[in-house]
């Protein structure tokens, strides 16, 4: 039998994992004493370093609870994630769903970010299993679905753009 020796000299670029894009999806809860002024320093920290580290997704807070979608380089969202669960402004992160993907959805949006308002709260309740919206008992499916229907509901109050040109259009094909 023979036996390939591996060159040690060359490094090998991919030997990392970096190739892989990952998209992953938790939720947690927010901790008692979290306020707007500290909701604002967690997108501003995010929206810095998650450009600096080519991750790209949405926050969304609601009733307490966060529910997030990064993606990036594989070995990015993996350390992001032990910083997550380190982090003591939220607590009980449960992982929704990691998906190695081919392309982004959240492309454009270094952390975009949506909170509950009158024009969306129905969207929180059709894509929910319960009555009220507790995105712990959602399925990785119905998480995908609210997450870009939220999305593009914000951003087409914003520029009119027609609904199907976006973040939907690209899951149905997905
Ligand atoms: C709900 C929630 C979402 C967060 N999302 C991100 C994120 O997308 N990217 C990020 O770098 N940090 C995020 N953070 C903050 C990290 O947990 C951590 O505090 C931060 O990355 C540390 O940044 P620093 O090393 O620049 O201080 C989030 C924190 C919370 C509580």
């Amino acid at each position: 039998m023979t036996t390939k020796k591996l060159n040690r000299n060359v490094p090998n670029a991919f030997s990392d994992g970096n190739q892989f894009l990952l998209r992953l999806t938790y939720v947690s809860r927010a901790a008692d004493s979290l306020d707007s002024k500290q909701l604002t320093e967690i997108l501003k920290q995010a929206r810095i370093n998650n450009t600096e580290k080519g991750i790209t997704g949405i926050l969304v807070f609601n009733k307490n609870y966060f529910l997030q979608c990064v993606e990036g380089s594989r070995i990015a969202i993996n350390e992001l994630l032990n910083t997550l669960v380190a982090d003591n402004r939220h607590h009980d992160l449960q992982i929704i769903e990691a998906r190695e993907v081919n392309e982004r959805i959240w492309g454009e949006w270094s952390m975009d970010y949506v909170s509950p308002n009158p024009s969306n709260q129905s969207l929180f309740l059709k894509y929910s299993s319960s009555r009220d919206f507790n995105p712990y008992l959602m399925n990785a499916r119905s998480t995908e679905w609210l997450l870009s229907a939220l999305s593009e509901a914000q951003h087409q109050r914003k520029s009119n753009t027609p609904k199907s040109s976006g973040i939907l259009a690209k899951l149905k094909i997905a």
